[in-house]
């Protein structure tokens, strides 16, 4: 199996994201999760990991909170989508476990550090921890074997024109990340516009289980008034695209390219320019997924998750 930590923002697609990683531990060894500001504060996130966990009746994944506010920037949250306490749509009992006592990005060092094995990160937030952990321990870009990063927009951004939301809430970091030399797989906006949860794709999910009961409810949520971004058939499920392409790789199609961030502050800050047709000839720095094919996925991630209900 391959072991993966989750950076995370919990945030409805997050907490897909994890529920199916938890649903394959004969694939998936999940070491830890850990937390970040973004779609809601930090406290709210670390308290959500924690329900998605206790939902899974995986209350023994250590949880670790992590960065309170982006590198430079003010924080920017994005209640307007997700709800006051990030996850509208689930209505998740409150965590039995408390986070632990480690800060993430200390976390993040130590264990990379330590580790024999390399491991992959799924990075689903804003990429704070990330970079921070680059920072004060560098030598961790040889531990992890992979990111696979939700994040930036080939196209149009959903936070501004120009900035996919995770990559604007925390430009700088992105930029360090992206300058690591760690192979990436990056899933932006139109990639991950193509994954709606569009009613025909909920039919692999039943009501019988509470796990299932619990997506399906947050699947069906009634989208905010006038965000049609992307879709409007039903809610993108964007994060869950990095923990099936680690499952599925053929269900998806990409091209290596070269990826610059702006960091500047001005209309475009946050945007990622994603070379697609390499007009510049500098090296990739990621692989950038271009297609998917979303009906097999959804239909996958259904049957995964049923393994949570019958355990
Ligand atoms: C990203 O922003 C968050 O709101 C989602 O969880 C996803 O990670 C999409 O832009
Ligand atoms: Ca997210």
């Amino acid at each position: 199996s391959k072991r993966i930590i989750i950076d995370t923002d919990p945030g409805q697609d997050d907490a897909l994201a994890i529920l199916l990683a938890l649903s394959v531990p004969e694939q998936l060894e999940v070491a830890a999760v850990t937390t970040v500001a973004g779609n809601v504060g930090v406290a709210q996130t670390t308290v959500n990991a924690l329900r998605i966990c206790q939902l899974a009746s995986r209350p023994d994944i250590p949880v670790y909170a992590g960065a309170a506010q982006p590198i430079m920037r003010p924080l920017h949250t994005a209640e307007f989508i997700c709800g006051a306490d990030g996850l509208a749509g689930m209505a998740l009992p409150a965590p039995e476990q408390a986070a632990r006592e480690v800060h993430a990005v200390t976390f993040l060092a130590e264990h990379l550090r330590a580790s024999s094995r390399r491991v992959t990160i799924c990075a689903l937030g804003p990429l704070t921890n990330i970079a921070l952990a680059l920072r004060i321990a560098p030598e961790i870009a040889g531990k992890i074997e992979r990111l696979v990063i939700m994040g930036g927009a080939r196209d149009l951004g959903n936070m501004t024109a120009a900035a996919e939301f995770n990559f604007f809430v925390d430009p700088h970091a992105a930029a360090i990340v992206f300058g690591a030399g760690i192979p990436i797989t990056l899933f932006p906006l139109s990639a991950t516009y193509q994954a709606v949860a569009s009613p025909a794709r909920l039919t692999g999910f039943d009501t019988d289980g509470p796990v299932q009961a619990q997506i399906l409810s947050m699947l069906r949520r009634e989208r905010p008034g006038g965000a049609a971004l992307g879709g409007g058939e039903g809610h993108p499920m964007h994060d869950p695209c990095t923990v099936a392409w680690l499952l599925w790789p053929e269900l998806f199609e990409g091209r290596d390219c070269h990826i610059d961030i702006e960091t500047a502050e001005g209309p475009t800050v946050g945007r990622s320019t994603i070379d697609w047709w390499d007009r510049s000839g500098q090296p990739a720095n990621a692989h950038v997924i271009g297609t998917l094919d979303a009906d097999a996925m959804f239909a996958r991630i259904a049957n995964c998750v049923k393994s949570l209900d019958n355990p």
